[in-house]
């Protein structure tokens, strides 16, 4: 089974399609078969960072039933080993795919024979979003220095953590405990992950346990991009505390990608920046990333609502 490593981040503009087609180029030139898949249907522009300028199929041709494998929603990109599937031409919002859809797709992503897909997710916290995210355990989060992209990412985390929480709840029984939470801690408590923590864990101690053993077996991770000079280069650090202590949950700081007018540059020129400027800062932290996430993550182990 392939390694799946999603890549979320609150907030457009964030660096999501850079690093996905980074990681991407630097896997495929470790020689790993690998796949990157365009879920930012909103803003799909992952085929431009790989070079594909003129996507002849896409995602959507999937949904739509058009195609009807997803392999044969595959194009090839100028690199070797490195394929796409593009999400562009989508008048889709990812919000919309209905509840079926989503299933069979990642199903049929699950199938997909490459070594490495990476999930260039949108931004926001639509439901097919987070399940998309939570289609490994291996998620990557990423977020600039700014507080508004922190901020948009910290709310993603939670919107995870509470999705995830909601699976282990029938419809009844998540409306007893939303009942439950809001009595105890008041009627705004319930978007608050801990509050809720709190409560199942006096009242559906069995079920707390389960939630506690699921969330320490995955491995997310965060990045802070386009970090600047005058920035603190402790920052992810910070914000990993911060996490553990309002959630509860453990994400890993994999580092920093410097900020370099030359993405720009690279984008713009169409090329793949990682090759046009392989002595840069960036470019560095770049490749010492993809060794630290690869090194790891461990074995890829699916989400058990497949
Ligand atoms: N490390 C970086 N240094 C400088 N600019 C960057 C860096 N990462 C991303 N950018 C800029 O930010 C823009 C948005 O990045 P992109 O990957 O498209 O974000 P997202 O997919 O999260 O919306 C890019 O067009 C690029 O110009
Ligand atoms: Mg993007």
């Amino acid at each position: 089974m392939a390694h799946i490593w999603p890549i979320g981040g609150g907030k457009g503009g964030s660096g999501k399609s850079f690093l996905a087609s980074s990681l991407g180029r630097l896997l495929a030139k470790a020689g790993k078969k690998t796949l990157l898949i365009d879920l930012d249907l909103g803003a799909a522009n992952l085929h431009t960072m790989v070079d594909v300028p003129y996507p002849e199929k896409c995602f959507s041709d999937f949904i739509t039933k058009k195609i009807n494998l997803l392999e044969d929603t595959v194009l090839t990109t100028p690199f070797p080993n490195l394929s796409l599937i593009s999400g562009a031409h989508d008048s889709l919002d990812i919000a919309n795919l209905p509840y079926e859809k989503k299933i069979k797709t990642l199903k049929a992503i699950s199938k997909l024979q490459y070594e490495y897909i990476v999930l260039d997710l949108g931004a926001g916290t639509a439901f097919n979003t987070l399940d998309f995210f939570l289609a490994s355990r291996n998620g990557i989060f990423i977020t600039t220095p700014e507080p508004t992209s922190i901020e948009n990412v910290y709310r993603l985390m939670r919107s995870i953590y509470l999705r995830r929480i909601r699976h282990y709840f029938s419809v009844t029984d998540f409306k007893a405990l939303e009942k439950k939470v809001k009595q105890h801690l008041g009627d705004d408590s319930f978007n608050k992950p801990e509050h809720i923590v709190a409560v199942i864990k006096k009242e559906y101690p069995e079920k707390y346990a389960l939630i506690k053993k699921d969330f320490n077996s995955f491995s997310f991770k965060l990045i802070l991009n386009q970090l600047r000079k005058q920035d603190n280069v402790d920052l992810g650090l910070q914000i990993c505390k911060i996490i553990k202590k309002h959630l509860g949950i453990s994400v890993d700081f994999a580092g920093n990608i410097a900020y370099d007018e030359h993405v720009h540059d690279a984008i713009c020129q169409r090329v793949c920046f990682l090759d046009r400027y392989p002595h840069t800062r960036a470019a560095n932290d770049l490749r010492e990333l993809n060794k630290k996430i690869g090194d790891s993550f461990g074995e890829q182990l699916m989400l058990n609502y497949l």
